[in-house]
């Protein structure tokens, strides 16, 4: 089917930096989202619209890529729609309501979140600047009364975004769907509420056609916010709210992975141990929601009570860079950097290094080597929306199986019921975790990750994307069958 796509998310698939002659040049980023939706931008000759950096400025052209191996290699300067804000904006809305109220809330961890209406004001007017970029890249559609028309939302950065838009678009009668997709959690409305302006949020959300999520608890949250916060009227089982004249679907349409391709890369990728012990991995970018320094501390409590794995194992951990100008982000990696010190001090031998630690991004083909010769994955995060690090660990287990520890406050750990389930607030549950996977004989070991890979391997990122396409498709058709009016 021909459609008119536009996404939205804060960044955009690629990063632009300045060459040593000041000229602009794309960087690849292979995160989740990009990898997610570059192949329907190229299908459909769709646009991007997300922020152009802090490199770019607006006299500037955007770079072809000269990387054919990008994600995002095939996307044309032409459908790229840059958005540029100032250093202080920046500050206000990106550190500041976006990772420093947003980001710790909707991780159900209210005591990290700082409000401030400054920031706030800030979020509100970059939201506005997305949702009037978007209005104008939409004027460029062939048809204006195509209900194929669709713009695609993404993240928690552009809550408020899609009402503007829609105003935008009714008063201009122009056809065109709008939909919205969280990857991080909704809490618990009695969390949510926490927010002074969660009102505005969910308005702004009720700008949309259609809002999915990553779990069907995720999904009933935000039922629920509408229901308790603005008062809509609320069908929790057909997953619909009305509110005033606006109507809205709402669907859990959990994310997968490109299965195949990180299998291909696992058969190609390189040895990257050249020690004998049996490695514990864990990749995450460097934030406190991953449970890091939970895992640090689990490990040391093994270390203690089984002392006859000692030499035995090795707990090899990569933190990727976050979010550095944010203060809870510069403190965590202070603190992690001690404990592995810490623990490190305490074990290790003049043979054995207990824990290896890596502060940097590592491509995506070492990656792929690292998940299939590590023999336990431990995903201990506190709070995830889903949680992909640990399908791709799963997905490159393609040689003697290893065993996959994560924590039941993922998405992903409600549906990876062969994986060793751990409570990361609990020491000794981590400890017993890591002895039960270590000792796990190889039987056990197939028998669960084939099941779990069974599971991904159908439930990919295709399906997730067929799905997506299917519910927006749908939505008039629900709206109109099952409105509660
Ligand atoms: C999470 C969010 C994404 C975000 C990514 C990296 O996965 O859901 O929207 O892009 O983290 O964070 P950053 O702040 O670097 O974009």
């Amino acid at each position: 089917m021909k459609r008119s796509l536009i996404i939205v998310s804060n960044r955009l698939p690629f990063v632009i930096n300045l060459n040593e002659n000041g000229e602009p040049v794309r960087k690849n980023s292979a995160g989740g989202l990009v990898t997610a939706l570059a192949p329907s931008v190229v299908k459909f000759y769709g646009f991007w619209v997300g922020w152009a950096g802090n490199e770019l400025t607006e006299d500037m052209t955007i770079p072809e890529s000269d990387d054919p191996t990008a994600i995002a290699h095939k996307i044309k300067p032409s459908q790229i729609v840059p958005i540029f804000f100032s250093k202080e904006t920046y500050n206000l809305y990106y550190n500041g309501f976006c990772n420093g109220s947003l980001w710790p809330l909707m991780h159900s961890l209210p005591t990290i979140a700082s409000f401030k209406s400054e920031q706030w004001n800030s979020y509100v007017s970059v939201n506005e600047k997305f949702a009037n970029s978007t209005y104008e890249t939409v004027k460029k559609f062939e048809n204006l009364t195509d209900k194929n028309n669709l713009v695609w939302i993404h993240d928690y950065h552009l809550m408020v975004m899609p009402m503007i838009l829609r105003n935008l678009l009714d008063d201009a009668n122009i056809t065109c769907k709008i939909a919205f997709f969280l990857h991080i959690p909704f809490p618990s409305w009695d969390i949510f509420r926490l927010n002074p302006w969660a009102n505005e949020i969910l308005l702004g959300l009720l700008g949309c056609d259609l809002i999915a999520f990553h779990t069907n608890t995720y999904a009933v949250n935000f039922i629920d916010c509408c229901y308790h916060i603005l008062g809509a009227r609320v069908d929790r089982r057909e997953m619909l709210i009305e509110y005033g004249n606006k109507s809205l679907v709402v669907r859990a349409l959990p994310i997968g992975i490109p299965y195949e391709w990180f299998e291909k890369n696992a058969r190609i990728a390189p040895k990257p141990f050249n020690f004998r012990e049996q490695v514990i991995f864990g990749v995450d970018r460097l934030d406190y929601t991953k449970g890091i320094i939970q895992r640090v501390l689990g490990y040391e409590r093994f270390l203690d009570k089984y002392p006859e794995c000692r030499e035995k194992v090795v707990f090899f951990q990569v933190a990727v860079p976050s979010r550095t100008d944010v203060e809870d982000y510069k403190n965590l990696k202070d603190e992690l950097e001690r404990e592995i010190g810490r623990v490190s001090g305490r074990f290790a031998t003049a043979e054995w290094t207990p824990i290896k630690y890596i502060y940097n991004n590592i491509s995506q083909c070492d990656l792929a080597g690292y998940y299939r010769d590590a023999r336990i994955a431990l995903i201990t995060p506190v709070r995830d929306g889903m949680n992909l690090v640990a399908k791709e660990y799963v997905a490159c287990q393609i040689a003697d199986p290893g065993v996959l520890i994560i924590s039941p406050f993922t998405g992903a750990g409600e549906t990876m019921n062969e994986a060793l389930l751990v409570n990361p607030l609990e020491h000794d549950m981590i400890a017993d975790a890591i002895k039960t996977a270590y000792d796990m004989k190889y039987y056990e070991r197939k028998l669960r990750m084939n099941a779990l890979q069974t599971r991904e391997r159908l439930f990919n990122l295709d399906t997730w994307l067929e799905s997506f396409f299917e519910a927006i498709d749908l939505v008039d058709t629900v709206k109109k069958m099952q409105s509660l009016n």
